[in-house]
């Protein structure tokens, strides 16, 4: 059964629930969403580990990291440099992908992040998609939300909050996914 590899690291959960609504986004286009994480040592993550067939199989992926420092996280980077096998496989090479992150500052360095993450996904061969201006919440949002891909900005202590045009974005960034894929493969 084809499935889009929904794929992060969170610490605190807030990137965790922009990967779930980006696999909310996927699911309503009736394609499996698989939402795995590269570290389970964080008790807000409850997804399972990513598997090295995870990652291979997948028709399509998005990748997600809290902005440290202005780019991915370190665990998500060193997930990305073990995958040499897979690169000289070309398992990834024509599939699309997304991007997402979430920081605590506005302008605190996501777009770096996202473009960081972007890298790796180039070097694969992926096909990379952010988001179009056609959607209206880009133009409007006062929080996260990036024509480079879908943002969370936490602005409390309740993590998981995401505001409606964040939570918009990160659904319409996976149905869009979804899409693709399904042409792509076709
Ligand atoms: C080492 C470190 C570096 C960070 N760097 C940034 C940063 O550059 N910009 C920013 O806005 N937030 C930064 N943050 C805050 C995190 O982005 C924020 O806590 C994260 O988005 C929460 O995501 P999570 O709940 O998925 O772990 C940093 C946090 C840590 C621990």
């Amino acid at each position: 059964m084809s499935y889009i590899l929904v794929l992060y690291y969170s610490q605190h959960g807030a990137t965790k629930k922009l990967a779930e609504r980006i696999a909310m986004g996927i699911e309503s286009e009736n394609l499996e969403a698989r939402v795995r994480t590269v570290s389970t040592e964080h008790p807000s993550v409850h997804h399972s580990v990513v598997s090295e067939q995870d990652l291979e199989q997948c028709i399509g992926l998005a990748l997600g990291s809290p902005t440290r420092f202005g780019q991915m996280a370190w665990r998500l980077q060193k997930f990305m440099q073990n995958t040499s096998a897979q690169w000289l496989k070309g398992v990834l090479e024509d599939k699309p992908a997304i991007v997402f992150t979430s920081s605590s500052s506005m302008h605190g360095g996501q777009e770096s992040t996202l473009l960081s993450m972007a890298l790796p996904l180039l070097h694969h061969g992926m096909l990379l998609s952010g988001i179009p201006y056609s959607a209206p919440e880009l133009h409007q949002t006062t929080t996260g939300g990036s024509p480079y891909g879908a943002s969370h900005v936490v602005q409390n202590e309740y993590a998981d909050k995401l505001s409606d045009d964040e939570k918009k974005l990160a659904f319409e960034s996976g149905k869009r996914l979804a899409r693709l894929a399904r042409k792509l493969k076709e």
